[in-house]
Formats: C-alpha cells, structure tokens, sequence
C-alpha cells in the first residue's frame, strides 16, 4: 500500500506526503561492465533437499536459446555436488531457474551458472535440516521503493548470518519515475502495465548492486504484495489501475505475476498459486500466504461490500481450507506464518486494505487457532512501511477478555517488517502517534518512519525479534552505511504475549 494516499489518522490531519528530494538521473550501478550475467544471481525456497537457483542470461543473441550450466558444491567448487545444464530463451526473458533436488539435508552450498563463456558470481544457500533443529535465523523485509532511495538495508541484510531471508512483498513498484519517489529514476521511466514494462523493472532491481549482494548471500523465500502488480490491488483489481487506459486488470496481472516467476526464486505451482509452507526442521514451521491477489475480495472503501459483510474474504475460499487442514495438523515447535498486511486492530486508524477492512476474515483466522488450540504463533507482516509488534487478540479494547500484562485471551502475536527504501510516516508525527497507539493495549512496540528489517531468532523456548533501522540520512546517498538496533522483543514458548526486552 502507499500510505500517504490511503491512511488516515481519525482526529488528526496528515499532511500529504511532500517530495522534495532532488531528483537525480541514473542509478549507481550505470557502469556496471557488459557481462552475461549483469542481473546476479539468487536462490530460494530451500528445502531439506531441494533449491530454486536463478539467474539471467543478459547479452544473449537476438532470438537465439543459449544453454546454461549450473553447478552446486559445499566446498568452494574443489568438487560438484550436483550439476546440469538448461535451455533458456526470449519467451522467458532469458531468466534461468532451476529447481535442484537430491541434495543434503543441512549442508551449505554454493552455486553458479555458466555460459557464452562466462562464469557468473557464486551465491550461497544453507538447507534446513530433515529432523531435530535447536536454532533457526531468518531475516523478514519488504516494500523496496527503489525511487525513494539506496537499498542499504539490503546490504546490511547480506551481511546478517542468517538460514534465509522471508520477502513479504513490494519488492518492486509500480509507478513511473517521480511518481511516488524522487532519489531515484525508474526504468522505464512510466507506469509499468505490460510484459515488457514489468521485465524491464525486474532487470533494474536486479542490477542494484546491494539487492545482488543479499541474493547471493541468503536463500529467498518470497510472496508477493500489492505493488507486484498495482497500489491496493485485489483478486479482480487495484485502486492503481485504471481500466480505460491501462486495458484489462486481468492482462495487467497475468503479464505482473508471468514476470514476477521469471524474475523470482520461487518454486512454481501447477496453477500459479503461492502459498505454500516449508518447514524448518522440527523447530519452525513458514506457512506462506497470499492475502492480495488469490482470492481477495475488493475493499469496503472503494466499491466493495461493508466491512462487516461476513462473505467477505482476504484469502479466498480454497487457501483458507488450505491453511484450516495445514495449521493444525503443524508439529513443529513454532508456525511463523508470513503474509503481507497488518492483521492486529488498529481502531484509531482506517486501513480498509489491511485485516481490519476484512474482519470476518479475521475471525475466522482466529476460530482457527481457538478450536484447535494452535500454540505458538507468529505473524509477519510486512506492507506498511513500519515496525510493529503486538499480541493479538479478537478484541484488544476488552478488558474482561484480554489481558496484555499476562498474555490471557491472546491466540498469538504479530511483528510487522519495517521498508526496506519505501517511506513510513513522517518523523514528525511520531509523537501523535505514540500518543494515540497508547490507548491500544495490544501494541508492545511502534516506530512508524524509519527503513530497515526484522532479524528472528527462534529456539525451543523463544521466538526473539530483532528490529534494525537505518538513519533516513543515509537514504538518499549512495554511500554504504551500517544500521542500528531500534529495539528488540520476544515471544516465549506456550504464551502469545509479545515482551519488549
Ligand atoms: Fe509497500
């Protein structure tokens, strides 16, 4: 979501969201020598066996399919441990991914792709073990407004010691240059609707040389939000798109999600859906959700039926019996589930994009947990451009029902990702806000405009969150900078009570 189009604080007045960054021309990468490999590498989706590696062929010849060898070895290439080599061509847009299997449990690999006589750099990955896991580290990020600024929070992800990296969405936007950003200049330069349009904004990402460096550090395990596509879309549209010049909502996304496969390291589905759960060991279960674009139904607030309509949908019928089969028949000690907007009660804000808009939606996640006395539950959020974490509850203003200090009548709790470059609130409305979120008795922690990410730690006995944030100075220049912990907290086994260390 934007948020400085679509939030609003009841009983304050925001200010619109003023650019006034100079706008600069070309990215820091423009140098970058004409190799094969220009895009980098990436992997995703590991399994105790199996690895998505990807990478593009970037000079091919005109029309020609090129084969690419890749390679896996866990020591530096002395030997392989698993090779092959793949066809690719122009209908993919010359994008590589390979979905490797066979490979050891818990082992570290590193992987590269030859052709055209050319090596590319080498990426590494860590496979989750097949049985007992003690330790578990994930880095959580999303919402990478490339126009805002400098992806140094990726960097400083890449040089995080992590098991995998979960992407919440956002990964790329949609607008065109000076729309919604101004460090920046975006290729192509308009609003990106088709095929062409979304490859051509993929490869500038990927030629982001701090995006390069977290890719080929940690494994992705990615799902996509909104700006994938267009601002606040749902299943059959997006507040951003505009039929009568933009042509059909459903060309839009088919030609969206054609690039987003091409250009992610994830593992495809026979029909294109991405939810899905990979498994840590026995300590952590991910179950990976789609609350944008499977099955969502339009927002209350533009067209679509009253919020308390209980029809109404966030996941759509099939992943809902999906993750009502799947989260209770979950054995691991954890189930972390990864999704893309805010699922705690705000009542002093109006978000209609986010669970609050979709509350029956919202009770039923919640009878889920109930019924069948899920323990142990933690969703990560990513999508509003801000670090959150809080209990969550069906109704945190009931006293009777909820009590924060001990955890009683919680179901589970909920961090919330802050942007990797995409803009929060202004610094200014900090105090307001605090002031405001007082009231809200769930919420154990609120920074509401600075970039950076989320570091989990999980053990038997604890799930330790760690929130990283980036001076905003450094945002719009190009110089590497280090962040600083903002604050950390900590969800302890068997209680679903967020504690702010
Ligand atoms: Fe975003």
């Amino acid at each position: 979501m934007t948020l400085s189009r679509r939030w609003f604080l009841k009983g304050a007045t925001l200010v619109p969201f003023v650019a006034s960054l100079p706008l600069t021309t070309g990215c820091a990468d423009d140098d970058a020598p004409a190799t094969v490999f220009v895009h980098g590498v990436a992997s995703g989706d590991p399994t105790p066996t199996a690895l998505i590696i990807w990478t593009r062929v970037s000079t091919a010849p005109a029309g020609a399919a090129v084969d690419v060898v890749w390679e896996l070895s866990t020591d530096d290439f002395a030997t392989i441990a698993a090779t092959g080599t793949v066809s690719t061509d122009a209908a993919r847009d010359y994008t590589v991914k390979v979905d490797v299997t066979g490979l050891t449990p818990g082992a570290r690999y590193g992987y590269r792709f030859t052709a055209l006589g050319e090596t590319s750099a080498t990426g590494a990955a860590r496979l989750p073990p097949d049985g007992a896991l003690e330790r578990l580290r994930l880095g959580v990020c999303s919402c990478a407004s490339l126009a805002h600024g400098y992806f140094h929070a990726y960097r400083a992800l890449a040089a995080q010691e992590l098991d995998a990296v979960v992407h919440l969405g956002d990964y790329i936007y949609e607008y065109g240059s000076g729309e919604y950003g101004e460090t920046r200049a975006y290729e192509p330069a308009h609003e990106i609707v088709t095929l062409a349009d979304y490859r051509t904004r993929y490869a500038q990402y990927r030629r982001d040389a701090d995006l390069q460096a977290v890719h080929a550090a940690h494994a992705f395990i990615v799902v996509w939000d909104d700006h994938e596509v267009a601002d606040n879309s749902w299943q059959g549209g997006a507040v951003n798109h505009q039929p009568e010049t933009e042509g059909a909502f459903a060309d839009r996304k088919a030609a969206a999600l054609q690039a987003y496969r091409e250009w992610m390291p994830i593992r495809d589905s026979a029909d294109g859906h991405v939810y899905r759960k990979l498994a840590f060991g026995d300590l952590v279960e991910l179950f990976m959700l789609d609350t944008r674009l499977l099955g969502r139904d339009v927002q209350s607030d533009v067209g679509g039926p009253p919020l308390e309509d209980p029809a109404r949908t966030l996941l759509g019928a099939a992943q809902e019996a999906w993750l009502a089969t799947e989260l209770p028949a979950s054995t691991a000690t954890w189930r972390l589930i990864g999704q893309q907007v805010m699922m705690g009660q705000l009542p002093q804000f109006v978000n209609p994009d986010a669970w609050d808009g979709y509350p029956a939606a919202r009770a039923r996640f919640f009878d889920l947990i109930e019924q069948h006395a899920i323990p142990d539950v933690v969703v990560l959020t990513g999508d509003i451009h801000s670090s959150w974490a809080m209990d969550l509850t069906r109704d945190p203003t009931d006293a009777a029902a909820y009590d924060p200090a001990t955890g009683r009548g919680a179901l589970a709790v909920e961090l919330v990702t802050p942007a990797i470059a995409s803009p929060g609130l202004p610094e200014s409305f900090a105090p307001t806000i605090a002031e405001r979120l007082a009231e809200n008795r769930h919420l154990k922690w609120v920074e509401v405009s600075r970039r950076g990410f989320l570091v989990l730690d999980v053990d038997r006995a604890r799930v330790h969150g760690t929130f990283h944030h980036l001076d905003d100075a450094h945002l719009i220049v190009p110089e590497p900078t280090d962040l600083a912990v903002a604050a950390e907290v900590e969800v302890r086994r068997g209680t679903p009570r967020l504690i702010k260390l």
